[in-house]
């Protein structure tokens, strides 16, 4: 079944278009990947499914039902959770109540009842702190619980912002650039977790410039360069793609550094 469905999805920005008519669908339980050379509207993308923006014309339906326009926090909610290509993190919390944080929308109890101390609420903190726990484990950081979030190192901090995302319980995970900045080690750590994810039911849409990794992990990958979908297929086709070379060569081309 079709999870994320994407339909001629435009986004200009004043004279650019980022996205220029973009269709594909995400199905239930895959690791789908979307590349392509900077600036080819894979953030952009993220933004619109995602709720941070909306499409200035086109629609996304998710499970369904169309979601364009859907604010973030309802779509988080609805199952739709994300990270940053800019990881975006509580600096002064602790590693653990970044992960509490990410609960909030899904525990029951609300600010008063917890700041009243009423026997539910207490319950509820509690639970949700086992259960802040062991996304820690699944991700490999629970020894850090304790650490503010600004002293983790680097490679680290991407790891936690999938454990906040998987906090809200998603049914879908967009992980913009998950592995940048991960050494060797780190990316196979986060090919396992990818898979642990997917194993655990969500479906997992990623934007990723490692090539290895997408190779390896994706069910199906789509292509865009300069707003317009360029190559859609499993990853075996996607790498002799004609398109696709010129797209990546094109861009090694004028690469400065
Ligand atoms: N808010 C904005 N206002 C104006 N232009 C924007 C805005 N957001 C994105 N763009 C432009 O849209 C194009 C696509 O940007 P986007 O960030 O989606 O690319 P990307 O594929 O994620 O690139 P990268 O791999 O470098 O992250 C770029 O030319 C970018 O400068
Ligand atoms: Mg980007």
């Amino acid at each position: 079944m079709s999870v994320l469905a994407i339909r001629q999805v435009t986004r200009t920005f004043g004279g650019l278009t980022a996205l220029d008519g973009v269709s594909f669908d995400v199905h239930e339980g895959e690791i789908f990947s979307v590349i392509g050379p900077n600036g080819a509207g894979k953030s952009t993308l993220f933004n619109i499914v995602s709720g941070f923006d909306r499409p200035t014309g086109g629609s996304v339906a998710y499970q369904g039902r169309d979601i364009t326009g859907v604010r973030p926090h309802a779509l988080v909610r609805a199952g739709i959770a994300r990270t940053f290509q800019n990881t975006q993190l509580f600096e002064e919390l602790t590693v653990l109540d970044n992960v509490l944080v990410g609960m909030f929308p899904v525990t029951r109890a609300g600010m008063v009842s917890a700041a009243l101390r009423l026997p539910h609420a207490l319950r509820e903190q509690r639970l949700a702190t086992e259960e802040a726990q062991r996304l820690l484990r699944m991700v490999g950081l629970e020894e850090f619980a304790s650490t503010p979030a600004a002293d983790l190192p680097h490679g680290l901090r991407r790891l936690l912002e999938i454990a906040r995302a998987l906090a809200t319980r998603p049914r879908v995970m967009l992980l913009d650039e998950p592995a940048a900045g991960l050494d060797s080690a780190e990316t196979r750590e986060l090919a396992s977790l990818l898979y642990r994810v997917r194993d655990s039911g969500a479906t997992i849409v990623v934007v990723e410039h490692d090539m290895g990794l997408v190779m390896e992990v994706s069910d199906s990958i789509v292509v865009l360069d300069r707003g317009r979908k360029i190559a859609e297929g499993p990853p075996m086709l996607i790498q002799k793609d004609p398109a696709v070379i010129e797209a990546y060569l094109g861009e090694e081309a004028s690469d400065d550094d």
